[in-house]
């Protein structure tokens, strides 16, 4: 559905997008992550030709980006398959919810009963038929993004892009934006693109995410794996190796979740009768599925047995 190659993009000289190659298929949340600068929202805004590129190749079904951008008809008929929500809201502050939602509409030239019609259908869908007279400064943050998600599906697109769409937004409100963004994505069909530099967003919601830094993907792959066994860059992204003790031997353990992680440790523990450090641990629940990571740090004279028992047990693990 969007298939990008080895694409470029500068702005004056400085390359803010390097070789990026990417495919996102229908009915994905796709995650761009990153830090700022690193030129997530470039990227999302060449998807819909809000930028140019100068290198590589940009496909939105089938077609190609910059050839799109330079015939009025077929760029409108882009714009309309692909919605688009921001971190600030981007509402008219002078027109209350439900004119913001109609205004996609209205452009498109829509009859009156048929705009009602619709923006009734969108407001209920985002939980907001009550405020459909509301204006944008009487709304929460959570409320604001609700209003622009309806006026961004208005159209009915095939895609929605997503830059940051949560940050702006405190962390229980978060969660609901991504339920809302979830549903969307799973009862309407339309596939996601998201864009943040916060790692609960990705790990909420998407399926597949791809690492970018400096305008270079540094990591990429479907979300489990990239959590579950993280490369360096990912680990660095994470800053999970930030705490490694520098004696001794760091083993990193991954618990798929068939393992019951907490009797293997104690067990291994008993059964070798020595001592380690547990350095830290977490469980990621990604997507609804719990993922375990745990650092243990061995004496280097029990590093055999530790890693055969380990082993056998099931458990994946690295020497960190
Ligand atoms: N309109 C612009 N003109 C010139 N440079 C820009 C422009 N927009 C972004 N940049 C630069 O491009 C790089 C990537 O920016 P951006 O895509 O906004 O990153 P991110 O969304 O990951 O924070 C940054 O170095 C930024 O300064
Ligand atoms: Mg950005």
């Amino acid at each position: 559905m969007i298939e990008i190659n080895k694409l470029k993009k500068y702005y004056g000289k400085e390359l803010v997008i390097d070789e990026v190659s990417l495919s996102v298929k229908a009915g994905e949340i796709f995650a761009i992550v990153g830090h700022s600068g690193a030129g997530k929202s470039t990227l999302l805004r060449c998807i819909n030709a809000l930028e140019d590129y100068q290198n590589g190749s940009l496909k939105v079904f089938g077609k190609e980006i910059s050839q799109v951008a330079k015939n009025a008809r077929e760029l409108r008929n882009l714009r309309k398959d692909i919605g688009m929500i921001f971190q600030h809201f981007a509402l008219m502050s002078r027109k209350n919810v439900f004119e913001n939602v109609a205004m996609p509409l209205q452009i498109h030239g829509f009859k009156k009963d048929e705009i009602d019609k619709r923006v009734k259908e969108l407001l209920e869908m985002v939980g907001l038929e009550q405020k459909a007279k509301s204006y944008p400064n009487e709304l929460s943050g959570g409320q604001k993004q609700r209003v622009a998600i309806a006026r961004a599906l208005a159209l009915k697109p095939k895609i929605l892009l997503s830059d940051e769409a949560t940050s702006a937004l405190d962390p229980n409100t978060t969660k609901n934006i991504l339920e809302l963004i979830k549903k969307i994505n799973k009862e309407l069909g339309i596939s996601v693109v998201l864009v943040t530099h916060e790692m609960e967003v990705v790990k909420e919601i998407a399926s597949k995410a791809v690492l970018l830094d400096h305008g270079h993907i540094i990591g990429s792959g479907e979300i489990h794996e990239l959590f579950l066994k993280p490369n360096a860059k990912m680990q660095e992204f994470l800053g999970e190796n930030d705490f490694l003790p520098q004696t001794g031997v760091n083993i990193k353990l991954f618990f798929p979740k068939e393992v019951a992680q907490h009797s293997v440790i104690t067990s291994m523990a008993r059964a070798l009768n020595i001592d380690f450090n547990i350095v830290w641990g977490k469980i990621e629940k990604l997507n609804d599925i719990a993922l375990g990571n745990l650092v243990i740090n061995v004496a280097e004279k029990d590093k055999e047995k530790v890693l055969d028992f380990i082993q056998k047990s099931g458990v994946l693990w690295e020497v960190a």
